[in-house]
């Protein structure tokens, strides 16, 4: 009796073969992304956290079965129940978070990086993609920091990680001279006081930001009081709000006080691509490090994270050496050492799909994208402004913009939003500005058109029923 041969493994992405395997699998993810984004039909699912669960749950059971469903029917099953359940920043309405929704172009380099599988930890892995990211961050850093002699940039997972490391950088430039005192403006973003206390470093100092920015007064106060090493952290476009810090001024005041400065700028950066909107972000090529995040105004699938300096030696605090992947005689043949690249070990090659959008679109289509979402932004700002029912926290620095029902106590905000949310409408967010809680748009589509953004605040006005009375305020 003879025995049947084994069937074969599953196939590879990568290798000859690798396309020919992907080519039908991927007609089947992308027959799943379209028949799952119609049955959702809006920016999220309907029906709140659990009925998205129970959802998923049916697709997904069981999700270890002695035997496999195969590739077509497992990616049919998830794709399609992910997209059915996913807050889609695609859709017009799905505006809460800076989450943004990639660019095909890049989704699809995407792809290709996943099928190469290149990690960045040494050149035996990522030959070609290493030589790519040194040209990335090389052109990026310049751009950054136009008038510096050897500006050098890591790829991150984002700005948590970004501004991590920066501070890394400036506790191990001062490592002999003390403690490194982190001083934050009110309204940076969380992630800097996690990486102080992450780091040991003592409890940041925080600058009042009674206006939504950094107040340069308050914070040279502070400085006089600090006698050791200190950087103070500046945001170009803040989470809540999309205000810029007074960037000039704050370098000002670090160079007078010898302070070490650090611009988050997660959001704001990818205004550099506009000269319509760079001057807005004038001063920020006086930071020592730099964060930028493109998977934010940057319209790239996550991860997407930038640290730039404006010199590479900045970056030597990070240089580590492991025998398998630097060690010394392979780094003085001309292996070029990539360790001292990231905090990471293995690591993907996100460069692939920023540099393939920055080549395809070129600066004019980069800031064809800055221009149209800012316009976006501010177009939402002129109807809020028209309209009786609605109370318009402050025109648009960047693309967010604040606004509630008139005469809504904040608990009538909070139920408004969840409604949005349960009935899968709109993805809006929430922020406490001035004392009181608003709804906060952040615009990241630079497909969304005028009537979409009316569509939205109909929305916002036809689920709104001032329910709490207004002694539940908290003004
Ligand atoms: C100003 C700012 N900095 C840093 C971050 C953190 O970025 P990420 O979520 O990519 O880690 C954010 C996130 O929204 C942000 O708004």
């Amino acid at each position: 009796m003879s025995v049947p041969p084994p069937a074969a493994p599953a196939p590879l992405a990568g290798g000859p073969a690798g396309p020919a395997a992907l080519r039908p699998l991927l007609d089947t993810v992308l027959t799943a992304l379209t028949t799952g984004a119609r049955d959702r039909s809006g920016p999220l699912p309907a029906g709140g956290p659990a009925h998205t669960a129970a959802q998923l749950h049916r697709a997904a059971h069981p999700l270890l079965p002695a035997t496999g469903s195969g590739p077509h029917e497992a990616l049919r099953a998830l794709v399609h129940a992910l997209a059915a359940g996913a807050a889609d920043p695609a859709h017009p309405h799905c505006t809460a978070h800076l989450h943004c929704p990639p660019l095909a172009v890049a989704a699809a380099a995407d792809l290709a990086a996943s099928a190469l599988n290149p990690s960045m930890d040494s050149w035996d892995q990522a030959p070609a993609a290493s030589a790519l990211e040194d040209a990335l961050t090389r052109t990026l850093a310049a751009e950054i920091f136009p008038d510096a002699a050897h500006p050098d940039a890591l790829i991150t997972t984002g700005g948590t990680e970004s501004n991590q490391l920066a501070l890394l950088l400036a506790r191990e430039k001062h490592a002999h001279h003390g403690p490194l005192q982190l001083v934050v403006g009110a309204n940076a973003h969380h992630s800097l006081t996690r990486a102080a206390w992450l780091l040991g470093l003592p409890e940041p100092v925080v600058v009042p930001a009674p206006s939504g920015t950094l107040d340069p007064a308050a914070l040279d106060q502070a400085l006089t009081q600090l006698h050791r090493p200190t950087l103070v952290a500046a945001t170009a476009g803040t989470t809540d709000t999309g205000q810029i810090d007074p960037l000039p001024d704050i370098a000002d005041l670090c160079r007078h006080h010898r302070a070490g400065l650090h611009v988050d700028a997660a959001y704001g950066g990818p205004l550099l691509f506009s000269p319509t909107h760079r001057h807005l972000l004038t001063g920020l090529d006086r930071a020592d490090t730099l964060t930028l995040d493109l998977h934010k105004l940057g319209w790239q699938p996550v991860a997407a994270g930038i640290l730039a300096v404006p010199d590479t030696t900045a970056l030597a605090p990070l240089a580590h050496q492991a025998d398998y992947l630097n060690a010394d005689d392979d780094t003085d043949a001309g292996l070029p050492d990539l360790l001292g690249r990231s905090l990471r070990t293995t690591r993907r090659p996100d460069a692939l799909k920023i540099a393939v959008t920055l080549k395809a679109l070129g600066r004019d289509g980069l800031a064809d994208l800055v221009d149209r979402t800012l316009a976006a932004a501010r177009h939402l700002a002129d109807l809020i402004e028209k309209h009786p029912g609605l109370e318009l926290h402050d025109r648009p620095t960047l693309t967010t913009v604040l606004f509630r029902p008139t005469r809504a106590t904040d608990d009538d905000i909070a139920h408004l939003r969840r409604r949005l949310l349960q009935q899968g409408r709109a993805v809006l967010g929430r922020t406490r500005a001035a004392g009181r809680l608003w709804l906060k748009a952040t615009l990241l589509n630079p497909h969304t058109t005028p009537d979409d953004l009316e569509n939205l605040l109909d929305h916002v006005l036809s689920h709104y029923t001032p329910a709490h009375p207004e002694r539940h305020t908290h003004r």
